[in-house]
């Protein structure tokens, strides 16, 4: 039987030489595949508490979506800059290649909730560790913190150090 590893593709050299891309499209047209990433990613949501589901834009949305839908738990999606139109938090972070600012509407999460961030990779956390940080400010519980992959090389792990981070995934390099 398939694993789940066995439908990511793994393309050399993009975005940048030396650097093997982990391609999350090739498991989402596959039927099997996609239903097999979102169980696995499921079951590490289903151990602990949780209220709320966020994910990131754009790949937390594929993940996170159909999860809070099965376990009937509200989605909220965190969005890049400038798409929401109510009073946002927003939180800016380094990426592996530039910067970016990431925000959600401040009514989102409501104080003493917990909840659990979905996204497809892990390489440095610092999306994640933004995302963490506003639905602190909001007065939200991180729980736990899931993703498909994980690129241990570059040490995301240690960002998040003070969450409880799973990833069904885990290559070792970068
Ligand atoms: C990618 C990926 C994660 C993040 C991981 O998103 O989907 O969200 O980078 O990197 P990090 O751990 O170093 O923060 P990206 O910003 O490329 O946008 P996308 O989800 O819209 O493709
Ligand atoms: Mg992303």
């Amino acid at each position: 039987m398939k694993k789940v590893e066995d439908y990511v593709r793994s393309i050399p050299d993009f975005p940048e030489p030396g650097i093997i891309f982990r391609d999350v499209t090739s498991i989402l047209q596959d039927a099997d595949g996609l239903q097999l990433a979102i169980d696995e990613m499921q079951h590490f949501v289903e151990e602990v508490d949780c209220d709320v589901i966020c994910g990131t834009e754009s790949r937390g949305f594929i993940f996170g979506m159909p999860i809070a839908y099965n376990l009937h738990k509200p989605f909220v999606p965190i969005r890049k800059k400038g798409k929401l139109p109510l009073e946002t938090v927003e939180e800016s972070y380094d990426l592996e290649y530039g910067s970016a600012t990431i925000e959600m509407h401040k009514d989102s999460i409501k104080p003493g909730q917990k909840v659990v961030i979905i996204d497809d990779l892990i390489a440095t956390g610092g999306t994640v560790e933004a995302c963490a940080k506003m639905i602190e400010r909001l007065g939200g519980e991180v729980t736990r913190i899931v993703f498909l992959m994980e690129l241990a090389g570059l040490k995301g792990r240690e960002k998040l150090a003070k969450y409880d981070v799973k990833s069904v995934i885990r290559y070792d390099g970068k």
